[in-house]
């Protein structure tokens, strides 16, 4: 039971009026789900982009106001070089697409991470991309591309300390939110774990202090719109107190 024994909390019906504003999703179990199969690896890459594309436009539809992916972890370069290369050309072909259709499907699409490393290639396509989301509406999409959560924070510690020596701003929790690469977007409220790790992985170390932790054993390119409204209601059901009593 442990993790699982309140998974009866997501019987009942979605409440529309309690959406969380945020919804955050380590995308992981692409690799299991092709092994299982008998596919090689990027295989199961290619599938979790797939399921990226079906989730966001149901967030979206839900009227979500921000949707977080984990896509590739400052650690993932640990990886053989070639899985590194089939992902990072995902992304690529991701992003073509994704740069079409952005107005029309309302999604204004967001990259966090590091990514001066990246390809001159994929940095084009991020450069058009935050360029175009610029001018249009709808629910912001944030695809995490080389993040860190310990990266990220040491990055805007650094920013910040430059910046103290010219202004000598005073550091708070507020400020120095400002720094990192979720500036301006709200903390998840909802951070959902695939594939049965029980663990963030690095990923929004900052961002998550008091976020709802969803886990599910489905790897990720079987996720469904289902298993979202299930974590949803899950969420719906717990008590967020903040510290606070109730
Ligand atoms: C998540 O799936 C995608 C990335 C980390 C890039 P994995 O590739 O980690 O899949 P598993 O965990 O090996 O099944
Ligand atoms: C987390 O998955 C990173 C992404 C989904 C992009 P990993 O597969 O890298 O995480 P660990 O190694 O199991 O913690
Ligand atoms: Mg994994």
């Amino acid at each position: 039971m442990g993790l699982f024994s309140k998974r009866r909390d997501t019987a009942g019906q979605l409440d529309m009026s309690k959406l969380p504003r945020h919804i955050a999703i380590i995308m992981d179990g692409n690799g299991r789900w092709a092994k299982k199969r008998g596919l090689p690896r990027q295989a199961g890459h290619a599938a979790g982009a797939e399921t990226f594309r079906r989730i966001a436009t149901c967030c979206r539809d839900m009227g979500i106001g921000h949707f977080t992916v984990y896509a590739f972890s400052t650690e993932n370069w640990k990886r053989p070089p070639e899985e590194v290369a089939a992902i990072m050309s995902l992304l690529e072909k991701y992003l073509h697409e994704a740069i079409e259709k952005m107005e029309r499907d309302g999604v204004r699409l967001r990259i966090l991470g590091d990514t001066s490393v990246l390809s001159p290639e994929l940095r084009a396509l991020i450069a058009e991309t935050d360029e175009l989301s610029r001018h249009i509406t709808g629910m912001q999409a944030n695809i995490c591309l080389n993040y860190g959560g310990r990266d990220e924070i040491i990055r805007a510690a650094r920013a910040y300390a430059e910046k103290y020596r010219e202004t000598g701003e005073p550091l708070t929790e507020e400020s120095f939110a400002g720094y990192l690469y979720t500036a301006g977007i709200p903390d998840p409220d909802l951070i959902i774990r695939p594939s049965g790790e029980y663990r963030l992985s690095n990923f929004l170390m900052w961002q998550s202090a008091y976020s709802e932790l969803y886990f599910t054993d489905t790897l990720w390119p079987d996720f469904t719109e289902e298993e979202l409204r299930r974590a949803i209601i899950s969420y719906q059901h717990r008590d967020r107190r903040f510290g606070g009593i109730k």
